[in-house]
């Protein structure tokens, strides 16, 4: 018998999704015994690249996610509503939920999880973190025996697209931007790729699953890159590094050390770092487990047929449980057993850490009138703060002032903080246009 999907969006992914559906051979075999029953789309009338069979397609959503016949659910449509809505429907009516949607994931993954629990179905989300690149399965299953000690990625092509082309060509953010919007790499409202949001959702998800806990998204620090210049770029390659825009989970070694750190900010990258090389529109995650060590997922974080690649992948794993029966092992209070490396059975909300306790190394740009002692007292100040100095370069001018940059030794980020808020009260100082982190 075969299992039927209940497809809600035919977009890129959607589209994506069917094109391998509708062809299995050389495929596992499993994808014969996969149905697509239905088919929620929002306007009959757009062209379709793919041939359904007529009467498959429908506007009616809910229809969809009530249907007895419907096994699983497939969630592409994006946004959060009426995803959200749809989906807790779904696993009302008892229906497994394949999404990619890490928007709604992330927001109200606490609510889609408990009444997925509740319900005793599974919600998959391979497609909603990095596209085509398997890292929610590993980080469940494959590296499951190992405390993860930090996940480190960039999880968003546009701004590594973005910033690949600002480091080759020496172009300004603005002028990378207009030429992505027009070739397609970046969307008209780019919001939510380059001030961080997207990473920020999806950096989350994968800590969540890492740490073992909920993870709220307000807590998660989050920085965009539209106030990186050609001439950060300029100085990161002088300096032996490459700017990109990592989101990081990791456990704190502050005081608090069952407190997370989880944030997403352009960063200084030594070149000689794993994720330095990953250019253009890829993305990758760097994960250190222990006793596992490094180890890194590298491939295509978006596009249609990467994205339809892990939404088909976790249609498959519902499938095969299904198809072995496990779902039918019933807990005492009647609810069906779930497996749970596959199921999501974090309660508690992680501790996240302040990024006052964060210690990191720090670059800064100041732009300062060029007179004697300047350095001088930049030094004394970072000095009074406990904030120790790896080098200082003053290499020319810009716009007739003296362009300093610092870079600083690990630092505890508070303190440096505070270091730059009195600078920025010197008389000498006539601005700081960057402060970026440095990855050690
Ligand atoms: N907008 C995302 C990116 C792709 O640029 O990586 C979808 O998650």
């Amino acid at each position: 018998m075969a299992f039927k999907i209940g497809l809600l969006g035919l977009g890129t992914v959607g589209t994506g999704t069917v094109e391998i559906l509708l062809n299995p051979t050389q495929r596992h075999p499993l994808l014969q015994e996969i149905e697509i029953h239905r088919v929620g789309v929002r306007s009959l009338d757009k062209p379709r690249s793919v041939t359904l069979p007529p009467g498959l397609i429908t506007t009616d959503l809910e229809s969809i996610v009530t249907d007895p016949a419907v096994d699983i659910v497939v969630e592409v449509i994006g946004g959060l509503e009426p995803a959200r809505s749809l989906m807790l429907k779904a696993i009302e009516h008892g229906k497994h939920v394949v999404t990619a949607n890490k928007a709604a994931i992330a927001r109200y993954g606490d609510e889609i999880f408990t009444a997925a629990n509740q319900a005793g179905v599974y919600v998959l989300l391979e497609a909603a973190v990095a596209g085509g690149i398997p890292v929610i399965e590993p980080l469940k299953q494959s590296l499951c025996a190992n405390r993860i000690r930090a996940l480190t990625g960039i999880v968003n092509g546009t701004t590594n697209y973005i910033l690949t082309r600002m480091q080759t060509e020496g172009s300004d953010f603005d002028a990378v931007l207009a030429d992505a919007q027009r070739l397609g790499y970046a969307e008209a409202d780019p919001t939510a790729d380059v001030d961080g949001l997207d990473a920020a959702d999806k950096i989350a998800i994968l800590a969540s699953l890492a740490f073992g806990g909920r993870i709220k998204l307000p807590e998660v620090h989050c920085e965009g890159i539209r106030k990186i210049s050609a001439a950060d770029i300029t100085y990161a390659d002088r300096l032996g590094f490459v700017i990109k825009l990592l989101a990081t989970a990791k456990r704190d070694e502050g005081p608090d050390s069952d407190a997370l750190q989880v944030r997403v900010h352009p960063t200084f990258v030594p070149k000689t770092h794993p994720l330095a090389s990953v250019n253009g529109v890829f993305n990758a995650i760097l994960i250190e487990g222990d006793p596992v060590g490094q180890v890194m997922f590298f491939g295509p974080g978006a596009g249609s047929g990467p994205t339809a690649s892990a939404v088909v992948a976790d249609i498959l794993n519902i499938a095969a449980i299904l198809k072995v029966g496990r779902e039918a092992v019933m807990r005492a209070d009647g609810t069906p057993l779930l497996d749970p490396l596959l199921a999501c059975s974090h309660q508690d909300y992680c501790a996240i850490a302040p990024m006052a306790e964060l210690v990191t190394r720090f670059y800064v740009r100041f732009l300062a009138k060029d007179s004697p002692g300047v350095i001088g007292k930049l030094g004394t100040c970072f000095g009074n703060y406990n904030v120790s100095i790896e080098s200082v370069v003053q290499i020319g001018m810009r716009d007739e002032l003296a362009e300093i940059v610092v870079i600083t030794h690990d630092v505890r980020e508070g303190n440096f903080r505070q270091a730059l808020d009195e600078i920025r009260t010197f008389e000498t100082i006539a601005s700081i246009p960057s402060v970026l982190r440095v990855l050690s």
